[in-house]
Parts: C-alpha cells; sequence; structure tokens
C-alpha cells in the first residue's frame, strides 16, 4: 500500500509532487508529504496527518507557496506501524536531515534494529517501521558511502518486502529508489529536462509513456534526463523501455460526483473491451489468444483453483462455478491468504488462475509463487498490464476495464468475471465438454451482456430509496445460493466497506445452522434470488425470516411476482439467460452500497482504514 512519487529535473518539484502524489492517493490516504532539495542544498520537508484531508491539506500550503527545489520526493501513507497523525506522515528524515526517504512496505525487524539505532545515541521522531531506513540509510551516507550505496546498504539490514525512494544533501541533484521483494513496485521514466519515478505507472503519464519497471532487488538513480538501473552488487542493469498503454483521462472523475460512479457506470463497456477480439459475435466462435497451454496440458488438467482477496475472490468463486459447470473439472477458489500457508497439494495437473485487479496484492503474489514453485500451469486475470503479477504468471488474461480508482472495485469484477467465463467456455471447448454450438449459444447470450448490465444501471433510484431505508440498520444480512454466493458475499462486503454496516454474506442453505437465531426486527435481510432452479428455495427461505419479524428486500427477476407478496422491498433485475444472472444481480448491490454510504456521509473513494492496493499481508 502507499504511494510514492520522485521527481529530479529542471523545473521546480513541488506541483509535480503534488500531481504525482494525486495519481497514486488511492494507495493510501492517511497521510501526506514531501521533501525537497531546496536551492541551498538543504532538504525540507512538509506533512500532513488529517487522514482524508492530508493531501488536499498539503497542496494548499505547498502550491504557490515558498519551498521549491529541483529535487524531491512524495509519498501518500496508508498507516501500518503508528498513528495517523503528522509525526507519523512520510517522509522521514535521518537525525540531521541529510537524508530524507518515503517508504512503502513492512520492515519486519525494525523493533530489533530500532533498539540498535536507539543505543548508538540516535533519537526516533515517530512511531513508524520506516524511520529505521531513514536512520540507516544517513549513517552510511555519513560514513562516506554514496546514496545508492548506502540505500542498498540499509535495505540489506531490513526483513520484509520494501519500495523506498530516498534523497540527500551529499548529491543534491539525485533520487535513489530500490525495490525488494513484492511490496509494491517502482516504475521509472524520464524525458528532455526530468525523470521521475512512482508505485504507478498513472504518476508518470504527464511526463513520459517510456517506462522501466524495477524488479525485485534492483536500485535505480533518477536525475535531470537521466535513469541509471543496477543490481543490489552495483552491476549497470540495461532494461528496454517499455510503452505505457494506459489512459490519463481514466483517472479523473469528468462530471460524476465519485470514481466509484463513474466506474460503474463504466460497466458496460468494460464487458465489451473484456470480450474485444476473444468473442465473435459474427461467426458465434470464442478465442483466447492470450491462453499459452498446449492442448496435452489443457486436457491433462485434473483440477483449477482460483484465487484473489476481497473482490477479486469474489470474482474468482464466480470463475470456479462456471469453470466447473461448462468445462467439467473440479474448480475451486480459494482465499490467497490461506492458500498460501497451508501447503496446499498442487502440481502440473492443477491449473491455478490467480484474479487480481492491481497484480500487486502481497497476498496473491505470494499464493501464486507456490503455485509456479510446485510446477503448476499459472495464469493470472488482471487489470494492471505490466504489474508484477503478469511476471509470476505464466501466461496473463488483461480484463480490460480501463484504470479502475475507487478503493471498491465494480468494473473489474464485472470484466473478471466476463473473462473467467470465456475461459470456462474456451478450456470446455478445449477438452470436448461442449460442442461449436453450445459455444455459439453462450457466445449469443455474450453479446447481449452489456445491455442486461446497463438495463440494471437505470436501477439507480429505486435502489436509492432501499439504501434510504437500509441505512437505518446496524446489520444487514446478504443471502444466495450457487452462482449467487459470489454475488451474496459482495453485496455485504460492499456494504461493510463503503457504508460501515455490519453486513454477512450467507449461503441461504445455512441459516438453520445457525443464522436463524439473528432474525427479526432488527437486521434486514437482502436475498439474491432471480428466477432460476433455486428460486422456490430461496422463497422458502424469504419466508422463514419474515415469519421472525426480520424486513427483507429481494432482488428478483422482472415479471417475478411472488417476490412482491412475500418480501418488503423488491429490486427487479432485467430477464437474462441463467448463466448471466451474476452480473445483473451484483449490479444494484454495488449501486446499493454506494447510495447507502452517501446516505450516511460516508465518502466512497476513500472508505476509512482501507486501500486500493494492499502490498503488505
Ligand atoms: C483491496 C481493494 C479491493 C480489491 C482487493 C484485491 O481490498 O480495496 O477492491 O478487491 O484489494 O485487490 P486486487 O488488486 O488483487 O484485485
Amino acid at each position: 500500500m502507499c504511494g510514492i512519487f520522485a521527481y529530479a529535473g529542471d523545473e521546480n518539484a513541488v506541483p509535480f509532487l503534488i500531481e504525482g502524489l494525486r495519481a497514486v492517493e488511492y494507495r493510501g490516504y492517511d497521510s501526506a508529504g514531501i521533501a525537497v532539495v531546496d536551492e541551498h542544498g538543504d532538504i525540507r520537508t512538509v506533512k500532513r496527518g488529517d487522514h482524508k484531508a492530508s493531501l488536499e491539506n498539503l497542496a494548499q500550503t505547498v502550491i504557490g507557496g515558498e519551498l521549491s527545489g529541483n529535487v524531491g520526493i512524495g509519498h501518500t501513507r496508508w498507516a501500518t506501524h503508528g498513528e495517523v497523525n503528522q509525526k507519523n506522515s512520510h517522509p522521514h528524515t535521518s537525525h540531521n536531515s541529510s537524508v530524507a526517504i518515503a517508504h512503502n512496505g513492512i520492515i519486519e525487524n525494525f523493533l530489533q534494529l530500532k533498539d540498535e539505532l536507539i543505543e548508538s545515541g540516535i533519537v526516533f521522531l515517530s512511531d513508524t517501521d520506516s524511520e529505521v531506513l531513514a536512520h540507516l540509510v544517513g549513517i552510511a551516507v555519513e560514513s562516506g558511502a554514496s546514496l545508492r550505496e548506502s540505500v542498498v546498504r540499509a535495505a540489506a539490514r531490513i526483513k520484509g518486502n520494501t519500495a523506498v525512494v530516498a534523497v540527500s544533501v551529499n548529491e543534491p541533484e539525485k533520487v535513489v529508489g530500490l525495490r525488494v521483494g513484492n511490496a509494491g513496485g517502482i516504475v521509472v521514466g524520464s524525458n528532455a529536462h526530468s525523470s521521475v519515478m512512482a508505485s504507478d505507472t498513472i504518476a508518470l503519464l504527464p511526463h513520459t509513456r517510456q517506462v522501466v519497471y524495477l524488479e525485485p532487488g534492483e536500485v535505480v538513480e533518477i536525475e535531470a534526463g537521466a535513469v541509471r538501473l543496477f543490481d543490489l552488487d552495483g552491476n549497470a542493469i540495461y532494461r528496454q523501455p517499455v510503452e505505457i498503454g494506459r489512459n490519463f483521462e481514466a483517472a479523473k472523475k469528468g462530471n460524476y460526483a465519485h470514481f466509484m460512479s463513474k466506474e460503474i457506470a463504466e460497466q458496460p463497456d468494460a464487458i465489451q473491451s473484456a470480450m474485444r477480439g476473444r468473442a465473435n459475435f459474427a461467426t458465434g466462435a470464442l478465442s483466447l489468444p492470450e491462453v499459452e497451454l498446449t492442448q496435452h496440458q489443457i486436457k491433462s488438467i485434473d483440477r483449477v483453483v482460483l484465487t484473489g482477496m476481497g473482490t477479486s475472490l469474489h470474482a474468482g468463486m464466480f470463475g470456479a462455478s462456471v469453470i466447473e459447470s461448462l468445462a467439467r473439472i473440479p474448480s475451486v477458489a480459494e482465499n490467497s491468504s490461506e492458500l498460501r500457508y497451508r501447503d496446499p497439494v498442487l502440481g502440473p495437473k492443477t491449473l491455478v488462475v490467480a484474479v487480481t485487479q492491481s497484480g500487486e496484492t502481497a497476498d496473491t503474489l505470494a499464493a501464486m509463487e507456490f503455485a509456479r514453485q510446485a510446477g503448476s500451469p499459472l495464469a493470472v486475470v488482471l487489470e494492471i498490464d505490466g504489474s508484477q503479477a503478469t511476471r509470476v504468471a505464466d501466461f496473463t488474461l488483461p480484463v480490460r476495464a480501463g484504470q479502475e480508482i475507487g478503493v471498491a472495485s465494480t468494473k473489474t469484477l464485472i470484466a473478471s468475471m466476463t473473462t473467467l467465463l470465456q475461459l470456462a467456455v474456451f478450456l470446455a471447448r478445449a477438452r470436448g465438454a461442449i460442442s461449436e454450438n453450445r459455444v455459439a449459444e453462450i457466445v449469443g447470450m455474450l453479446a447481449g451482456l452489456p445491455s442486461y448490465v446497463s438495463a440494471a444501471l437505470d436501477l439507480d433510484s429505486e435502489v436509492s430509496s432501499l439504501a434510504g431505508r437500509l441505512s437505518e440498520f446496524a446489520d444487514l444480512l446478504f443471502l444466495g445460493r450457487g452462482a449467487q454466493l459470489p454475488v451474496a458475499l459482495e453485496g455485504a462486503l460492499k456494504m461493510k466497506e463503503l457504508a460501515y454496516i455490519h453486513a454477512e454474506g450467507y449461503p441461504a442453505g445455512e441459516m438453520k445452522h445457525g443464522v436463524n437465531a439473528l432474525l427479526g426486527p432488527d437486521m434486514a435481510t437482502v436475498v439474491c434470488a432471480p428466477t432460476n432452479n433455486l428460486y422456490e428455495k430461496m422463497l422458502s427461505n424469504i419466508s422463514e425470516v419474515k415469519a421472525r419479524g426480520g424486513e427483507v428486500a429481494v432482488i428478483a427477476t422482472v415479471g417475478d411476482e411472488s417476490a412482491q407478496r412475500v418480501a418488503d422491498h423488491v429490486i427487479y433485475v432485467p430477464e437474462c439467460p441463467e448463466l448471466l444472472q451474476p452480473f445483473v444481480t451484483v449490479v444494484p448491490l454495488q449501486i446499493l452500497a454506494y447510495r447507502t454510504a452517501l446516505v450516511l456521509g460516508r465518502d466512497p473513494d476513500k472508505p476509512r482504514n482501507l486501500a486500493k492496493t494492499v502490498t503488505v499481508e
């Protein structure tokens, strides 16, 4: 988590640092700060620890102010060690301010290093683990080492994945960046006047479209117009820059009140994009050119394990259900933080499919690494091309939803589901589990998917009224069965993260085994019950909730009159093929959480204590 941006160039770094931090703020918004090497060669830092207002308060302080200098580093923080306040904000400086650093990651042995440094007379000014790095780099610089060598030496002392940028008064024209492990990447670029580095390519776009990604165990020096890459032993590395395919416009809200509402509205386009070049609506054929598996491998797969975190795990659950039902391969979805530690049985016959918007989630990357070492064919379904996950996987299935800024995933979920459904059809056909005709039938269904989802977006006003009512509850239950279970889980997750209402997603059939004890007027239940083979069972569940005095809202298929008779509120979603129902039922639940958050005065783009990219465990 945490966002880093650094600038070294001909112009005043301050406005560029603020602009860069705005682009990476989605990675953490507890606090914000910059350190600039001024015209006297001194390091000056300005920091704010005002929670979600930090970056704007920082910008108001420094933009147009007297602070200036051609070289600087900036940081937006997601707090791990030490509360959210100004003293814990980055950048941190060494004891005599000869060095400033901004850090992303966790220093696992920081207590031991801190004790050692305190014993040697260093006074700590913050409660963070990161300050240890500032002092270690500072001590090395004072011993006469170059900034690059000092950062490498400091990194050698710490345990844990780290990305760090540093400036020093001894080399005032330079910023050094280093990456160890998978704690978020560093990407570097330059133009004739300046060089920049950041946690995310999106922050580099105003400066260049040609970038270099640091691999773990690499260090970079930037100064005006020059980028030099090295390994940790000081050997120079040359890497051809790659062109950024992303668009900065995507990182702007346009006329929308929030990124989340913009991204919800973009879902029909995200689906189109995820199907481009894959589903051929003219011929009814489907191809997935990115799949790098031989026919022999496809035939020999006897299990598929999908893995991810948060909303991406819910996309994985959907993927597991469609792969199993269409391709007839036993498939499960498992939380990456569990998979990575439980010593699972994987191997060449288990296809592992990671799902990750960012390609940077620490647990997902660790699970992928485990799968790779176990010899499993490894695919990743992801949005951010060039991220670490693409380098770990054997092949990448890009979802192509476009940059998602809202912390709560929406359009990437839909685009990942679209991609996974196509993977299921592809595997099913390649294994002979379905006929060409069935493929054409499904491709025909997919052609209608963007318009089903568009129609679900039109439910905004009905869903808003429901949000007003549900905002009065402290506890909510979301029920689903079969393919609707991941939808129910996602509805509950969204409600928790955006509206801060306690919500549980549950398999409807499990209620009698405990949850029923909670039913009553104090808890409302949202039931995902489109018309399908499980519908009758869902109606029984609704009646059971009603019989115990609970208030019920149902997501039902248009034309379903029974739902109206049994429930207190009904949101009617468009009729569509059963295979596609999860796409249309999840949309009102996204809107429901968004609208409930607004009713309760929450900021849906910056939910408290969360960040979009979770690069630490
Ligand atoms: C965070 C985000 C979620 C996301 C999850 C997994 O929790 O807030 O929206 O689903 O991380 O992220 P990934 O980038 O791996 O999809």
